[in-house]
């Protein structure tokens, strides 16, 4: 049994659909990427899984029990944490206040925990008392992923963690990932920037309007000449 399994899931704004029989899973210890371009649907299955969208059908399950229509602050406490595009930090709150709020679901051994993400992003520590709304774009998305480690998950959802940072930072970003998997926890990363997220991921599922078109080890896509074309400048 896959530690996240995605079976057959339709998903529905309103009347309109745009998932369509979506099946992945993810393996526990692995890092798998989930790459397509703009609007293929990457962001609503990440939502899907962690809470706020529900599946119209199918099946989405986390250790073998249906999660699909669980809201997001059910889903946290089982140890699934969503990094969401565009950072939803407090920026009126402090570094260290981000991490604290992070830590709802999982009081116990948050300062270790704080201290984890403080090894991860010494950035983080030496700012802890300054305002988050302060902080550079690629010192957010470092609160934001620290945020999500805060609630101690088994499985990290992250999307576009890398969207809109300076190149030096994108590496720091992947870097982190790397490690963060590397700890013993699960990752699950959407993304556009698909050289990178095969870097650092075992394997990979494409998306192309809302259906799974590919999928494959990371090697396997890294030389598929469909993601060649469409990804890679190939
Ligand atoms: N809140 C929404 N209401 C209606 N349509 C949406 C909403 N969010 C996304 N969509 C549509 O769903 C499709 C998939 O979007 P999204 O999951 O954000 O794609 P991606 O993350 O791959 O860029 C797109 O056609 C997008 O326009
Ligand atoms: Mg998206």
């Amino acid at each position: 049994m896959a530690l996240l399994e995605v079976d057959g899931i339709d998903v529905s704004y309103g009347a309109v659909q745009v998932i369509w029989d979506v099946s992945l899973s993810v393996e526990e210890g692995e890092t798998v990427a989930l790459l397509g371009a703009n609007g293929a649907g990457k962001t609503t299955v990440l939502k899907t899984i962690c809470g706020p969208l529900t599946p119209a059908a199918g099946d989405i399950r986390f250790r073998g029990e249906s999660i699909g229509d669980l809201p997001q602050d059910e889903v946290v406490p089982k140890g699934v944490a969503h990094i969401p595009e565009g950072r939803e930090i407090f920026q009126d709150s402090t570094v260290r206040e981000n991490l604290t709020l992070g830590a709802y679901a999982h009081r116990d051994g948050m300062e270790e925990r704080r201290q984890e993400v403080y090894d991860l992003f010494p950035r983080l520590e030496e700012r802890a008392k300054q305002r988050a709304g302060t902080l550079s774009g690629g010192e957010q998305q470092m609160l934001a992923i620290g945020r999500g480690l805060m609630s101690d998950p088994e499985l990290i959802l992250l999307d576009e963690a890398s969207l809109g940072l300076a190149p030096v930072l994108v590496d720091d970003v992947f870097d982190a990932i790397e490690q963060i998997n590397d700890e013993g926890r699960t990752v699950l990363i959407v993304e556009q920037d698909v050289h990178n997220a095969l870097r650092v991921a075992d394997r990979g599922y494409v998306l192309e309007s809302g259906e799974v078109s590919l999928s494959g080890s990371a090697e396997e896509l890294s030389e598929d000449e469909r993601v060649a074309a469409s990804y890679l400048g190939g």
